[in-house]
């Protein structure tokens, strides 16, 4: 039997932190990872996965994994085959963070079909963070990048049916539904690193210079290697006011899982936007131990997770309006 003096000297040695506790095995960390969301995702994940399974770095996957929709055109939200603004120009908006921090981003690019590696050459060729506009363009083309028409037969019909549907008004919010927004991607890759990027065409019919969260970093990306990575998806407005993304990494450094952030990051969308019953906004999210998790407002938003173990699967994200 344990004395009480034996007992009074271990206490005594875990308060002096000699003794851990034994009985908490580390968990593995489930790594390489990459996850992306909505259905379009899954295409993405498998370009990315080319590189993470060969034991590649996250940022590379990511980029590849984005440029797979940013260059599919029956993809109509991002990169060629976006929906156009309320004049039928098509504008794009990417960002890129990676495991050091360091971050890239374009917004209100036009004819340029991959602008996130855009983003990763302000990232990493220039001394600043953010380009817009017409010279974001000149940037790009001065750095190979070819100019392409980006609307297509598709974006073209669809425009000319809300034109006819809309005569005077601009419609400032959708709800999204699936297949119809961002693309956010966030990976860890088999050294433990992280990086993530997010790009679109933003929302559909939007008036002439608006920009949403997708290039903002903080709001529809970001990456604390320390910690966990988020990505944001929906009405980028209700994203920017609650800087999202960075509240899900906070959220995660407090101790919370991925799933918990995801969700608790979208009550506070919830607290701040009184219409919140009117528009979607959803958040994806990855620790560094490789836990994944999402979460929405309104039901139907899905995102890809790829695992060694588990493969390239869709995972339908929990809401706060339940499904019916
Ligand atoms: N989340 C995309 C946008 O609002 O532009």
């Amino acid at each position: 039997m344990i004395s009480r003096r034996q007992l009074m000297g271990a206490t005594a040695m875990v308060a002096a932190g000699q003794i851990t506790a034994r009985a908490q095995p580390k968990p593995t960390p489930v790594r390489p990872l990459v996850v992306s969301t909505w259905r379009h995702g899954l295409a993405a994940n498998e370009a990315a996965w080319k590189i993470l399974s060969k034991g590649g770095r996250a940022l590379d996957a990511v980029e590849a994994g984005v440029r797979e929709s940013e260059s599919d055109p029956k993809v109509g939200s991002v990169g060629l085959g976006g929906l156009p603004d309320a004049s039928g120009q098509v504008t794009l908006d990417a960002c890129i963070m990676d495991e050091n921090g360091d971050c890239g981003s374009v917004a209100y690019l036009k004819g340029i079909e991959n602008p996130i590696s855009v983003a990763r050459l302000v990232m990493e060729n220039t001394p600043h963070v953010m380009m817009v506009g017409e010279g974001a363009k000149q940037f790009a083309l001065a750095n190979g990048f070819k100019e392409k028409a980006l609307l297509t037969p598709e974006s073209i019909k669809q425009w000319e049916k809300w034109k006819v549907e809309h005569p005077d008004a601009v419609k400032h919010r959708e709800v999204n539904i699936e297949n119809h927004d961002t693309i956010g991607m966030v990976s860890i890759d088999t050294k433990g690193n992280l990086s993530g990027a997010c790009t679109t065409s933003g929302l559909a019919w939007k008036l002439p210079g608006r920009v949403g969260d997708s290039p903002i970093i903080g709001a529809g990306l970001y990456v604390d290697n320390e910690v966990g990575a988020a990505s944001a998806t929906g009405v980028g407005e209700a994203v920017i006011r609650a800087v999202g993304s960075f509240l899900v990494v906070e959220l995660m450094r407090q101790g919370n899982s991925p799933q918990d952030a995801c969700r608790l990051a979208t009550e506070r969308v919830i607290a701040k936007n009184p219409d919140w019953k009117e528009f979607q906004v959803g958040f994806i999210a990855i620790d560094k131990l490789g836990r994944s998790g999402g979460y929405c407002i309104q039901p139907g938003f899905d995102y890809a997770v790829y695992d060694k173990q588990m493969g390239n699967r869709m995972v339908t994200a929990p809401s706060r309006i339940p499904a019916k």
